[in-house]
């Protein structure tokens, strides 16, 4: 696949097939973004594969853990706390453009729910993924991690696998931890879903747009 076409082709997928993901292709993926640079080959990455039932009850217990009032505790901000222009608006068009796919007002805050939890299992993704960094590192472990995902998602486009990165899945660390027996060493930082793209969903028949490269680019000579 051309790199190029890789880059500007894969989108963030939100609903899936419910077709297996061989566990050779997902070592394959993982073994070519293993060759995603760090600073000093630091190699930060730490990743938790989960399908099935470990899978699943990440998602039940968040799920519970939001209706009974429980508070997001994460490791991390991942977004800043006061919302300002122009991010403000590029997330207002996120969050609408996801829910007008689906039919779902603005006013009809069960159904926005109920979509936003879908981000807890993985919105159906038979494969997720878990990005752990050791707390011993700093934030410009956070670039590395960054680059790593892209790897993860462009080698998942050329297999012909979907994927959606996932900050929602770094809410509830301590639930993850515990779900999964690990320790407090690791922080969290997100998740990702994995599989084949049901693209026949109203969900995954939209893009977002970009902005133009003179509007977030400077030249000097
Ligand atoms: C680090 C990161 C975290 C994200 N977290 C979520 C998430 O929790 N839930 C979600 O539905 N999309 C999430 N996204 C997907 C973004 O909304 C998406 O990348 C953006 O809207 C651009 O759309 P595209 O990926 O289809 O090009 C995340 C993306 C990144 C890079």
């Amino acid at each position: 696949m051309d790199i190029l076409q890789a880059i500007s082709g894969r989108q963030s997928i939100r609903a899936y097939l419910n077709t297996t993901v061989d566990n050779k292709i997902l070592r394959d993926i993982l073994d070519v973004a293993r060759w995603t640079p760090s600073g000093v080959n630091t190699q930060p990455w730490q990743v938790v594969v989960v399908q099935g039932e470990s899978k699943q009850a990440i998602g039940d217990r968040i799920i519970a853990a939001r209706e009974n009032g429980q508070k997001e505790n994460p490791d991390y901000a991942y977004y800043p706390e006061k919302w300002v222009e122009p991010w403000r608006s590029r997330r207002l068009q996120c969050g609408l453009s996801m829910y007008k796919a689906l039919g779902i007002s603005r006013e009809d805050e069960e159904k926005r729910k109920q979509a936003w939890y879908r981000n807890y299992h993985f919105f159906g993704a038979p494969v997720g993924l878990l990005f752990f960094l050791d707390k011993k590192l700093t934030t410009g472990s956070l670039l590395d991690m960054g680059l790593f995902l892209q790897s993860i998602m462009l080698a998942a486009h050329h297999y012909g696998l979907a994927t959606c990165p996932q900050a929602a899945l770094a809410e509830y660390p301590d639930i993850i931890r515990d779900c999964l027996q690990l320790s407090a060493d690791q922080h969290l930082l997100g998740g990702m879903a994995l599989g084949y793209a049901d693209m026949n969903h109203p969900i995954n028949q939209y893009r977002l747009p970009r902005c133009e490269v003179e509007e977030f680019t400077r030249w000097y000579d």
